[in-house]
């Protein structure tokens, strides 16, 4: 295919890259930009930004970017051709095209091909349904008997195929298509020398991509045959992967943004049966729990998922399990459970659109509270059931990545089950705890504010015992500085050159050691490197004392691992490990004390944006801790 000149130019200029990523990404405005979760990674805090100004994107955790139409491209897995045709579609621009001959057919790759004979068998079902005498007495009256509206039908493209082996086969063959892509898109099966349809006597579900492209198939029985599967569906293909589809997606889409909540239903009939009452953010796992491609593709629209459940308590336990990964992936999961024996499709029937929707909003429940009252009823009872719910709970808690919530979560919890708070806490810490230690090489996890609170006298005492350490380090830094400070370590540097390279980045927290350090520094850029005995001419007493008493006496640097240095009489020859372990330790105390200020921050803020940034300063402080630890644990080791 080729599109004109023309066509491009015109594309190009109609497009508006905040409206075209806004179709696959829930954009923020920040500033004069747009910000999101990057549609590329698993990341929980943004970092996906786009300019409208200069018309591109820039995803900083993928280092992906480029403009809209290389967006289309790297989103879809698609061409440059393909993303044009797209964005023409989308801003209802008739693009020129060469037409396509038997040849072109031919050389299409065979990707191409599949989405062309699946469009066609789309189109084919379609006609079926509505044009022909089987189609509209046994497929369309089905629809009809359910409820399903002209309009309804139409915005699904709902089909039918025919009471026939091969009708579809021969359709295809007449109108020239490929044998081997027919079967590749999987709408055929060979056997013994035979061909089938793969539908047949069915109503069909077409499922598309995120462009609306039909991509697969599933096709419902219209009896209650016993023998014969209730549905089939199309296999995976080069088109269509399963476990990275969601049906009513490109159907959903905008609603889910505009509600910010995406509604998880079983079945394709669920996800109609909710259109007709109205309620259109909804999408369906075809009757598997999510996969993780399917969590990233909601994450796309929303943060927020609302599971639809059937009322059969035995089916809620079973799938329950599958929805921790949901809470890992950082989603809010919300419930909702119907009466016994209805699903959301038949029960919105039976209690009307507007009724319908009232029992969602006044029955949803956060999925915490939902499972914590679902096991509080046995738990209550039985104590050793009681201990398994607790365990069972917390763990569900555990995958919330974000600690405020968790901290929220165990006091609802504490109140449902009636188990004080610190039982659960220390059940959520740990498992927090064996997770950190199963992940070795990952930094720590976020303490729990909850916890923290829990603890504050403790707290108290490690912040005042942090600020005593920088305290003393600051102090050796100075010490070794101007008693050492013109000695050579290595071969051609000073001391002085090192400690003041080192401490660049680094602000002394003390005043007094603040002060001595600026000193040296002015003197430094007159040209003079001071020593003890400038300061001892030139300071007011208190510089003055405290010079002396670093000139006279070794201190003894206490730290955390509660290892004592052991001192050789020539300190002089030792330098170089004095000042390099002075520093880290130093460097390593005051993130220390950032960190505890960081956490004391988080948890005054209410704002929900303040509180994603400070956690990824936290994150990345975290980061450098472990990094200088990792390298005291080497000169502690020594
Ligand atoms: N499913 C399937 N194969 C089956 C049964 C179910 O693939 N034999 C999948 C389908 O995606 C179906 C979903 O599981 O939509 C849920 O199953 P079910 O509730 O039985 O189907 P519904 O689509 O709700 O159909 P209906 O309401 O007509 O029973
Ligand atoms: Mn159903």
């Amino acid at each position: 295919m080729k599109i004109s000149d023309e066509s491009i130019r015109e594309i190009k200029a109609r497009i508006d890259i905040v409206d075209v990523i806004g179709d696959f990404v829930s954009l923020k405005k920040s500033g004069s930009s747009y910000k999101a979760l990057s549609p590329f990674t698993n990341e929980k805090t943004p970092s996906f930004f786009v300019s409208p100004a200069k018309e591109i994107y820039k995803c900083f955790s993928s280092g992906k970017g480029g403009d809209a139409i290389s967006f289309v491209m790297e989103m879809e897995g698609i061409s440059y051709i393909e993303a044009l045709t797209y964005l023409a579609k989308k801003y209802g621009i008739q693009i020129e095209t060469k037409e396509e001959t038997d040849e072109d057919i031919q050389r299409q790759n065979e990707r191409d091909s599949i989405y062309i004979i699946t469009n066609f068998a789309n189109k084919y079902y379609i006609d079926t349904l509505w044009e022909t005498k089987e189609g509209q007495s046994i497929g369309l009256t089905y629809f009809k008997e359910r409820g399903f509206t002209d309009e309804v039908i139409r915005k699904f493209e709902l089909g039918y195929s025919l009471d026939q082996w091969d009708a579809f086969y021969k359709e295809a063959i007449e109108k020239k298509y490929d044998e081997s892509i027919i079967e590749k898109a999987g709408m055929i099966i060979k056997k013994d020398q035979k061909v089938y349809d793969r539908f047949r006597n069915r109503v069909i579900f077409p499922i598309h991509n995120l462009t609306g492209k039909p991509i697969a198939f599933g096709a419902r029985i219209l009896t209650n045959e016993k023998n014969k599967p209730k549905y089939v569906n199309s296999p995976e293909t080069l088109i269509y992967h399963k476990s990275e589809t969601l049906y009513g997606l490109y159907q959903a889409r905008q609603a889910i943004r505009m509600n910010e909540n995406c509604y998880l239903v079983e079945g394709y009939t669920d996800v109609i049966g909710l259109h007709l009452a109205g309620v259109e953010n909804v999408v369906s796992s075809s009757g598997t729990s999510l996969t993780e491609g399917q969590i990233k593709l909601i994450k796309r629209y929303t943060d927020n998922i609302t599971i639809l459940f059937d009322g059969d308590e035995a089916g809620i336990k079973a799938s329950i399990r599958g929805i921790d990964m949901i809470l890992a992936s950082g989603l809010n999961v919300r419930t909702v459970i119907f009466p016994d024996g209805e699903d959301p499709d038949s029960y919105a029937r039976k209690i009307g659109s507007a009724e319908f929707k009232g029992y969602l909003e006044s029955n949803v429940q956060d999925f915490i509270s939902f499972k914590a009252e679902l096991f509080a009823r046995d738990a209550l009872k039985d104590p050793i059931k009681k201990a398994q719910t607790i365990k069972d709970i917390v763990q569900s808690i555990s995958k919330i990545p974000d600690p405020v919530l968790r901290s929220i979560y165990i006091k609802e919890t504490s109140g449902k089950l009636r188990i004080d708070e610190s039982v659960l806490i220390a059940e959520l810490n740990k498992i927090l705890i064996a997770e950190r230690n199963k992940a070795k090489n990952l930094p720590p996890p976020l303490p729990d504010i909850e916890l923290i609170e829990k603890s504050m006298d403790v707290q108290q005492e490690a912040v005042h015992e942090v600020e005593e350490s920088i305290k003393l380090q600051e102090k050796e830094s100075i010490r070794l500085l101007i008693n050492y400070g013109l000695n050579k370590i290595e071969e051609e540097h000073h001391l002085y050159e090192f400690l003041l390279k080192e401490l660049e980045d680094v602000e002394f927290q003390t005043p007094l050691y603040s002060e001595i350090y600026k000193i040296f520094k002015d003197q430094l850029k007159e040209g003079h490197i001071i020593d003890a005995d400038y300061y001892i001419q030139n300071s007011p007493p208190e510089i003055k004392n405290e010079i002396i008493d670093l000139i006279t006496q070794r201190y003894e640097i206490s730290d955390n691992w509660g290892n004592k240095k052991i001192y050789v009489p020539k300190e002089e020859e030792l330098l170089n490990r004095s000042a390099y372990e002075n520093i880290i330790r130093l460097k390593h105390k005051i993130i220390k004390k950032l960190l505890d200020d960081n956490m004391k921050e988080m948890k005054r803020l209410k704002d929900d944006d303040e509180i994603e940034r400070l956690q990824k300063v936290n994150i990345e402080l975290n980061k450098i801790k472990v990094e200088l630890g990792k390298k005291l644990g080497i000169i502690v080791g020594i």
